[in-house]
């Protein structure tokens, strides 16, 4: 029997890419920059099955593309706003991600940033390496406490929670804030407090966001809500770019109306070397590497293979974003 046809858009960790490769007639993307957006359309054409990234948009056009024997689109990320799964749904075609394996780690980094953003470490390794280090200065880059703080964490899901954790072994006072107030079994043990938005911005010393991206978190941190943070606020974002406005990130950046930034993801990704934010010493930019262990994206991997063959085979999928395909319908 022929093997189910698939395009899988990069090389992904061998721990996934061996399962999909052995079980499926694959071809594998093997740039390191992802497929051009004419020769992506091209490689899915008659595909069962799609394994791809979040620098893959796949839309109404792509599906088109492939055509109506395509059985699944696995993504290789927890975020899929890459993807639009509205469309997906309407033809039967379930999306899988990859949720729950990257959260410690994306924390990890969350984390990392925030003490590096607080305690100029970049600024810092700069400076020496510009051989700007004179001597001990008694007020040389100095930062505020990480310990003893108010960390605001904004969209309160699995890595949020685990940016809680972080925190709380920090001795800092935690506050929340999602679309609901989480149940007090999930909050009490992290000491963490619901807080309406605009509570959270001008309390917290650091805010950090992880929430999805969707048309209503778009720009949620605008120039507004910069105005409400504190002067001494930092900034960490690991969830979106689109979630900042960054324009007005600039302006709040160098103006002083936030003390710093640290990004994980901007908007666009890459972020041209010349844009703005970069001129700023006091923003710290890392591309989009928060989930970025070896074990980490090998799990990822595994994940991501896991869901398309369980597509491919009729089966649901592991971790579906959309198991509403599977309504009124039989699967194993
Ligand atoms: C995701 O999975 O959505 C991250 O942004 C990349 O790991």
């Amino acid at each position: 029997m022929a093997r189910p046809k698939v395009f899988v858009s990069r090389i992904i960790p061998d721990d996934g890419l061996r399962m999909v490769t052995e079980a499926t007639d694959a071809t594998v993307w093997q740039d390191e920059l992802p497929p051009p957006r004419d020769e992506l359309l091209r490689a899915v054409e008659g595909c069962d099955g799609i394994l791809t990234l979040l620098t893959d948009k796949v839309d109404a056009q792509l599906l088109d593309r492939a055509g109506p024997q395509l059985k699944v689109v696995s993504n290789y990320a927890v975020g899929f706003d890459n993807v639009d799964i509205p469309e997906c749904t309407r033809r039967g075609i379930p999306v899988g991600n990859t949720p729950g394996v990257l959260t410690e780690t994306t924390a990890d980094l969350a984390f990392a940033l925030l003490m590096a953003a607080a305690r100029r470490i970049a600024e810092g390794d700069r400076y020496v390496r510009a051989g700007k280090w004179k001597t001990w200065g008694p007020m040389l880059l100095m930062g505020p406490d990480v310990h003893g703080a108010t960390i605001g964490i904004v969209g309160f899901g699995r890595i949020g929670q685990a940016m809680a954790r972080r925190a709380s072994g920090f001795g800092m006072t935690v506050l929340y804030h999602d679309v609901n107030e989480l149940p007090g079994d999930v909050t009490e043990p992290l000491g963490a407090q619901f807080v309406p938005l605009p509570e959270l911005l001008t309390r917290a010393d650091f805010v950090s966001l992880h929430v999805n991206l969707t048309e209503e978190t778009r720009h949620l941190i605008d120039a507004r809500a910069l105005r409400a943070m504190k002067p001494t606020a930092v900034l960490v974002n690991t969830s979106r770019g689109p979630v900042v406005d960054g324009a007005a990130l600039h302006d709040a950046l160098k103006s002083g109306e936030i003390a710093a930034a640290a990004l994980d993801v901007t908007d666009p990704e890459p972020l041209p070397a010349d844009d703005a934010l970069l001129s700023l010493d006091n923003c710290l930019v890392v591309p989009h590497i928060a989930s970025a262990s070896p074990a980490t994206r090998g799990r990822m991997a595994e994940m991501a293979a896991a869901n398309l063959l369980a597509g491919l085979r009729g089966e649901r999928l592991p971790t579906p974003v959309n198991p509403e395909v599977y309504e009124g319908r039989k699967t194993t």
